[in-house]
């Protein structure tokens, strides 16, 4: 049964109700900085962190124990459990999904685990255009776990936005032609230019499975969404353009636009690593804000995208180990470097390392909202 997409989200969810549309993540996704006649933001400076869920919580290793990743990520009750413990525990503007890029593979029913300490790691690699062709088809009916899980944390986060998101097809893909996780990402590079016919056709299935995934977060009651290429940085720009930048602003297609009846929409970010010089293109599939990496400043991130361009980042996770002093100065840095885009929510760039001390993350939230929006 095909039904066209409806672009509505249902009355009751957070950003329809009005729960989270005029919270300070929101304000911030929106640029609402140059807005016409908008107030001085009487708000807090929005701040979340990737991977703020996980291993540097010892109640996430407690609860963890004894359940594989992909297990904990399609129990209901432990995904959105998992999913708070961050906000509480650090007072952030936005809870993350707990879940993983893989997901939508699982629920296909690609067999696929998380190795600990290796990360994604599938029963057999898609390298054929008779594997692509085998790929099963992912029903709707399989984001049920997503679902009830995206429910029961939303229900409990009132005020604060819920960010969904996926991997973007070069990152998904990437694992799939590997098989696991791979440094230079040579595979899929490869498949590219020695059978593009295959490579467009498996990321076209990975852009409709992840597309598909944030749509039921955004539909379940995600106010927001990120598409992670954390592996695009492997990528020359030509090669980006021509054979990626298609298929994730097909990604982007299943949920941009998304809103309420007063059309008050869920903004979308994309973000990657190693992206500096492709910056621009990353723009361009379609997403509101641009997630920049630790590696280029944020001034010189707005010079490359316009001052229009919302930002989110970029912390390097390096400096959390230095000294609070060392560290304080940095935050202020990123800060002040970020004042010319049109809005700016704080995060890092890249995610939080297992080994971090979660009262250093405790404190740079505080610092982050004393200092005057
Ligand atoms: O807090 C959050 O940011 C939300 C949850 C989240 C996870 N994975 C949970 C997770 C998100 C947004 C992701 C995305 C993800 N997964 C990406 C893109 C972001 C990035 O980091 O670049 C990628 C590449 C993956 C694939 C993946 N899953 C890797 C490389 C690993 C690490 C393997 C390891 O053990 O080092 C995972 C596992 C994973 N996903 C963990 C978590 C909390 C660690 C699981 C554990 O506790 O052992």
């Amino acid at each position: 049964m095909t039904t066209t997409p409806t672009s509505q989200l249902p009355a009751d969810h957070p950003l329809t109700s009005g729960l989270t549309s005029e919270s300070a993540l929101l304000n911030q996704y929106r640029g609402s900085r140059t807005s016409a006649g908008a107030p001085a933001s009487p708000e807090r400076r929005p701040v979340w962190f990737m991977r703020q869920a996980g291993r540097s919580l010892p109640e996430y290793r407690e609860l963890r124990e004894g359940t594989s990743m992909l297990d904990s990520c399609l129990n209901p009750d432990m995904a959105s459990e998992i999913t708070l413990q961050p906000v509480r525990r650090h007072d952030v503007d936005a809870a993350i999904f707990f879940s993983d890029i893989v997901i939508p593979l699982r629920l296909a029913g690609v067999g696929v685990e998380i190795k600990p300490g290796v990360g994604p790691v599938l029963d057999a690699p898609v390298r054929t255009a008779a594997d692509v062709a085998a790929l099963p088809e992912l029903d709707d009916a399989a984001f049920a776990p997503i679902t009830e899980a995206i429910q029961r944390t939303t229900a409990e986060l009132g005020s604060t936005p819920l960010i969904g998101f996926a991997g973007a097809p070069f990152t998904l893909a990437a694992y799939m032609v590997e098989g696991r996780p791979s440094r230079d990402h040579l595979g899929p590079r490869a498949m590219m230019h020695t059978d593009p016919q295959t490579w467009n056709a498996l990321a076209a299935w990975a852009a409709d499975v992840s597309g598909r995934f944030m749509r039921a977060q955004l539909m379940a009651g995600a106010s927001a969404a990120q598409l992670f290429d954390s592996w695009a940085g492997s990528l020359g720009r030509a090669d980006y353009q021509r054979h990626v930048l298609p298929h994730s602003t097909a990604a982007l297609s299943h949920v941009s636009g998304l809103s309420g009846p007063d059309g008050v929409s869920a903004p979308l970010v994309h973000f990657g690593t190693g992206t500096s010089e492709i910056l621009d293109l990353l723009k361009t599939a379609g997403a509101d804000v641009v997630g920049v990496d630790y590696r280029l400043n944020l001034s010189e991130a707005t010079r490359r995208l316009g001052p229009e361009t919302p930002l989110q980042g970029n912390i390097d996770p390096a400096f959390l180990t230095a000294d609070w002093s060392v560290l304080e100065a940095h935050v202020r840095e990123v800060i002040a470097a970020g004042s010319g885009a049109a809005g700016h929510v704080l995060n890092l760039g890249h995610g939080v390392p297992p080994e971090t001390d979660p009262a250093v993350l405790t404190r740079v939230v505080e610092l982050i909202h004393s200092i005057d929006p």
